[in-house]
């Protein structure tokens, strides 16, 4: 390559990524703007599979025994089921949040990093249905491939970590037993309650 097409090169490189960040975006299209790597897929498949399954159990038992019941249930389910998921995937699999009811649910520095990105971005009135990011980490000379969705707080949320006005008949007493230290309530519809990470380390 001579040196005029050196210089082509690099006068064009910011036209070409101007026409990337223009590119049409798929609905999941990560935060990052780098084209999804395959794994990034799997991630994300993984992570669209758990909440469903963790709101089916919690309405169904909503249902039968009403929110504050279903309290005890979602302590003990929850981990379970990201312990199952994780086994079954080999992604680990944990719920965190910047207001985390359950004292082992905090975020390290990127987690916390992701989540005010997420609430800067849902304040800002991007779609929280789709707010995710997925980066390649080195974390003590180990490469760690890391994602995380965000969970936006649904009408149905709010029976347990919405304002005091919201929570279900008997909310309060029970997270006050189970959680004294809880900072899951007093959120509002469409807000970030937390994220699920998932992190692998790369062989
Ligand atoms: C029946 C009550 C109930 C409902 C409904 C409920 N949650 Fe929770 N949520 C809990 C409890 C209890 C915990 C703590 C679980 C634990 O100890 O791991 C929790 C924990 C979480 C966490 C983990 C971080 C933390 O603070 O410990 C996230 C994220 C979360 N909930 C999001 C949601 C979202 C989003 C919805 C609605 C789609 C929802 N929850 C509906 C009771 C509920």
């Amino acid at each position: 390559m001579n040196k005029s097409t050196l210089l082509l090169a690099a006068s064009l490189l910011p036209i070409l990524s101007a026409c990337n960040a223009l590119a049409p975006k798929t609905p999941d299209s990560p935060v990052t703007s780098a084209p999804p790597a395959a794994w990034v897929d799997e991630a994300r498949q993984v992570a669209a599979s758990v909440p469903p399954k963790l709101m089916a159990v919690l309405m169904t038992e909503i249902q039968q025994g009403g929110p504050a019941h279903a309290i005890g249930i979602c302590q003990t389910e929850a981990p379970k089921m990201a312990r199952a998921a994780s086994e079954a995937t080999g992604w680990q699999i944990r719920r965190v949040s910047l207001g985390n009811r359950n004292p082992k649910a905090v975020p390290d520095a990127w987690e916390r990093a992701t989540l005010q990105e997420f609430d800067r971005q849902q304040a800002a009135g991007a779609d929280v249905a789709k707010l995710e990011r997925a980066e390649v980490v080195t974390e003590n000379g180990q490469q760690v491939k890391r994602y995380m969705r965000a969970l936006p707080v649904q009408a149905a949320c709010l029976q347990c970590h919405g304002s005091a006005d919201k929570l279900g008949p008997g909310v309060a007493a029970r997270l006050n037993e189970l959680y004294p230290q809880d900072k899951g309530t007093g959120y509002l519809l469409g807000q970030i309650r937390g994220a699920l990470t998932l992190r692998q380390n790369i062989q």
